[in-house]
C-alpha cells in the first residue's frame, strides 16, 4: 500500500504557478528523495502533508485519507503520525536538551517518567549525543543540533519522517551521522521523504528520486535507473545545467 499519495496537487502564490501537476507516492517503508531547484516547490509539498500548506486543488493522502481538507483538530493526528524534521531543528533554546526530548512524550504518551528518561538516553546513545542531556541548544554545534532536532522529531515513533534538508550547512563528519539516522530509521520501517540538495546523502539512502521541474515531475525512478541515462534530467540536475 502507498503510505502517502499526492494526486493532481496543484498550487499558486499570488500569479507564481508553483505545481502545475504533480502526482507522487511513496510506499510504506521506502525513503523518496524529492529534488529539484530552488524555488521548485519542494518544501510546499512536504509542508502538505501535515496541513500546512493546502492544495488549490488535488488530493494529498496519508495512509488512504486525503489530508488536504482536514481541520487543525485533525491535522493533530496526523502530525503524531507524520513527523516533520525542520531544517534548524526547531529546538526551544530554554530548554534542555533532556526537556527538548521529553517534550513530546509528555505530549503524546502516557509514559511514566522513568520511562522517558529511558528513552531519551538510549536515544541519545543511538544518535552520539551520549552525555548532552543537560545541555542547552546554544551550547551545541550546529550538526548536533541537527541530530537533537531530529531525535525530537522522531523520538514518539512516527511511522513516516519527512526530512526537509538535513545536511544544508553540515560538515562531511556530521552529514553521514545524519545519513546513519536516517538509514538506521529506515531498517526500522520507516516510511520516509527527503527533500535535498546533497546528492551523495540522496544517493546513500533514497531508493526512488523525484525530480520537480516546471511544476511537474520532470524525472522519476531509481537512482541506479535515473543515473544510467547520461542525457536525463537527473544527470543535467546533477552536473549544474540548471533544470
Ligand atoms: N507562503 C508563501 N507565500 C508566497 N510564496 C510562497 C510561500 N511559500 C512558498 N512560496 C513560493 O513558492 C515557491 C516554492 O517554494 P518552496 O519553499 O517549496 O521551494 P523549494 O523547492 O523548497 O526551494 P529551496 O530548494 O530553495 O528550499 C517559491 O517561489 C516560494 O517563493
Ligand atoms: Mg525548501
Amino acid at each position: 500500500m502507498n503510505v502517502i499519495d499526492i494526486k493532481n496537487f496543484k498550487k499558486s502564490f499570488g500569479k507564481k504557478e508553483v505545481h502545475r501537476n504533480v502526482s507522487f507516492s511513496v510506499q510504506e517503508g521506502e525513503c523518496v528523495g524529492l529534488i529539484g531547484g530552488s524555488g521548485a516547490g519542494k518544501s510546499v509539498l512536504l509542508r502538505s502533508l501535515i496541513g500546512l500548506e493546502k492544495p488549490d486543488s488535488g488530493e494529498v493522502f496519508v495512509e488512504g485519507e486525503n489530508v488536504a481538507p482536514y481541520t487543525e483538530d485533525q491535522l493533530i493526528e496526523i502530525r503524531k503520525k507524520v513527523a516533520y524534521v525542520f531544517q534548524n531543528g526547531a529546538l526551544f533554546d530554554s530548554m534542555t536538551v533532556y526537556e527538548n526530548l521529553a517534550y513530546p512524550l509528555r505530549e503524546h504518551t502516557q509514559l511514566r517518567e522513568e520511562q522517558i528518561s529511558k528513552r531519551i538516553h538510549d536515544l541519545l546513545d543511538e544518535f552520539g549525543l551520549t552525555a548532552n542531556d543537560h545541555v542547552y541548544p546554544a551550547d551545541l554545534s550546529g550538526g548536533m543540533q541537527k541530530r537533537v532536532g531530529l531525535a525530537r522529531s522522531i523520538i514518539i515513533n512516527p511511522k513516516v519522517v519527512l526530512y526537509d534538508e538535513p545536511t544544508a550547512g553540515l560538515d562531511p563528519f556530521n552529514t553521514v551521522k545524519i545519513q546513519e539516522m536516517i538509514l538506521r530509521l529506515k531498517r526500522k520501517g520507516t516510511t520516509s521523504i527527503l527533500v535535498t540538495h546533497d546528492m551523495p546523502t540522496a544517493f546513500a539512502v533514497c531508493d526512488r528520486i523525484y525530480l520537480l521541474k516546471n511544476g511537474m515531475v520532470g524525472a522519476e525512478g531509481t537512482i541506479h535507473d535515473l543515473k544510467k541515462d547520461p542525457e536525463g534530467l537527473l544527470s543535467q540536475f546533477i552536473s549544474g545545467q540548471g533544470v
